[in-house]
Formats: structure tokens, C-alpha cells, sequence
């Protein structure tokens, strides 16, 4: 499994995201796109940067009946991105329709990964809002054997439950591990943080890095040191 560090272009605008990306000269990041970046510049700016021959991640979690997503998944695919994701929450037909949504005709498709529960879903929430009466450990456990059965390549999760994830659903099956910070560097609202170095040792598969780079007074320096302590 490649490892790679994913930065997450948590970015209001085109202008500000490509002005982000033209610093980087020597190296080609893989680059995590959400919603409300997505939302504001959509495809052209995708195009724009695989255009530069850059990764992207499309982090826009689907969640809806399962032939609209196959519908949404199938347009995702003809932008060329290189990860996409989804709720798991949606069920098991939901996934299975993403993936053959998102299969191109000549057989070939993004990865597709899987969100368990948010990381902002409390304990309390779980119980009463969503009215799941199991642990918190055991929902996110479930779920991703759910995608794991549904054919999908991974879920999003902490570095700290990379392991569980890899002995339950196997070492081939994707962790894509956001809550990373240097260990000198602030942690900001993330609560349970990793560093690179760690994230690598617990196996991770690609960490998810926003403010330690993005905020970076040198980005460059600080993607590199990521890499450096993650990749090797
Ligand atoms: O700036 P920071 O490194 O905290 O950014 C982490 C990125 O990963 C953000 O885009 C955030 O939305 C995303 N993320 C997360 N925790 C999750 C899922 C996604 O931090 N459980």
C-alpha cells in the first residue's frame, strides 16, 4: 500500500487554493478537496489542478438513496479525481451503487472511501439523536466492515484505530487518517492528534494534513517534514 500525505485545501476560494498549489514547484501533493471549496469553484478548479498533474481527494460524503449516488458518483468519475467518499451510514446498497457508479467504461475508478461516524458525533448524540444504542468503538467497527462487504477500499478514521480497522477488514483495506499535528506545533479544535511520525508506526495508510501545512509559515518545508517523518 503507497502511503502519501494528503493536504486538505480547506480554502474559500479558486484563487486562494491555486495560489496555495503554485508554491509547491518541486513536488506534486495530493490535495484534499471539500465541500466548501467544491462548492464555490466545482469542476473547472479540479481541472485546473489535474491539469498540474496533481492527486485529489473529493471530499464531498455522499449520502442519499442509492441511485442517486451511483448518478453523482458516475459525474465525480469523469473529473478525473483520485479519491472520493461517502457516509456508510447510507447502507450497503448505497455503497455497492457508488462503486459502479464511479467505474469508468474502460473498468478503472477512483478509490472509495468510507466515513464511519463524524468525529463530531458525541456518545451522547449516538444514543439520542441517532438512536444507536451500541458503543461508539462498536458503531465505527460495524460500519466499516459494512464497506469493507460493500467492495469499497477504506474509511476515514483516526491513526489511533488504523490497527482495529486493518485486523477487522485487512491490511489491504484503506485508513485515511486526518487529526495530524507536528509535535510542536498547535493543535487547533483537533482533539485526539498524531503526529506523522506516529500515524506511520500505527499504520496509516495516508495522513490527512490541513492547518500544520496550510498555516505553515514555509508550506513547502512543512509538507516536506510531513513527508519526511510519514513516507520516509
Ligand atoms: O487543519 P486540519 O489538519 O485539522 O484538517 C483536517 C482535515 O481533515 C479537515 O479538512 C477536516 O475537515 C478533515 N477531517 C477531520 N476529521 C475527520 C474527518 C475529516 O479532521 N474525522
Amino acid at each position: 500500500m503507497p502511503k502519501d500525505v494528503i493536504i486538505a485545501c480547506d480554502f474559500p476560494s479558486k484563487e486562494i487554493c491555486l495560489d496555495f498549489v503554485s508554491k509547491f514547484k518541486d513536488e506534486k501533493p495530493f490535495l484534499k478537496i471539500g465541500m466548501e471549496l467544491f462548492y464555490a469553484a466545482g469542476p473547472d478548479m479540479i481541472k485546473a489542478i489535474k491539469d498540474q498533474g496533481l492527486k485529489i481527494f473529493l471530499d464531498l460524503k455522499l449520502h442519499d438513496i442509492p441511485n442517486t449516488v451511483k448518478s453523482a458518483m458516475a459525474v465525480l468519475s469523469k473529473l478525473d479525481v483520485d479519491m472520493c467518499n461517502l457516509h456508510a451510514g447510507g447502507g450497503i446498497p448505497m455503497m455497492e451503487a457508488a462503486l459502479e457508479g464511479l467505474t469508468r467504461p474502460d473498468g478503472t475508478r477512483p478509490l472509495l472511501i468510507a466515513v464511519t461516524q463524524l468525529t463530531s458525533t458525541s456518545d451522547e448524540i449516538l444514543h439520542r439523536d441517532l438512536l444507536i444504542p451500541n458503543s461508539m468503538e462498536e458503531t465505527v467497527a460495524h460500519y466499516a466492515m459494512n464497506a469493507k462487504k460493500a467492495g469499497l477500499d477504506g474509511v476515514v478514521c483516526s491513526p489511533l484505530e488504523a490497527q482495529k480497522v486493518h485486523e477487522l477488514c485487512g491490511a489491504g483495506f484503506v485508513t485515511v487518517t486526518p487529526g495530524i499535528r507536528f509535535a510542536d506545533g498547535a493543535k487547533g479544535d483537533q482533539v485526539r492528534v498524531t503526529t506523522p511520525a506516529l500515524a506511520r508506526e500505527l499504520g496509516s495508510d495516508y495522513i490527512v494534513v490541513g492547518r500544520p501545512i496550510t498555516q505553515a509559515a514555509d508550506p513547502v518545508e512543512a509538507y516536506r517534514r510531513c513527508v519526511a517523518e510519514f513516507v520516509g
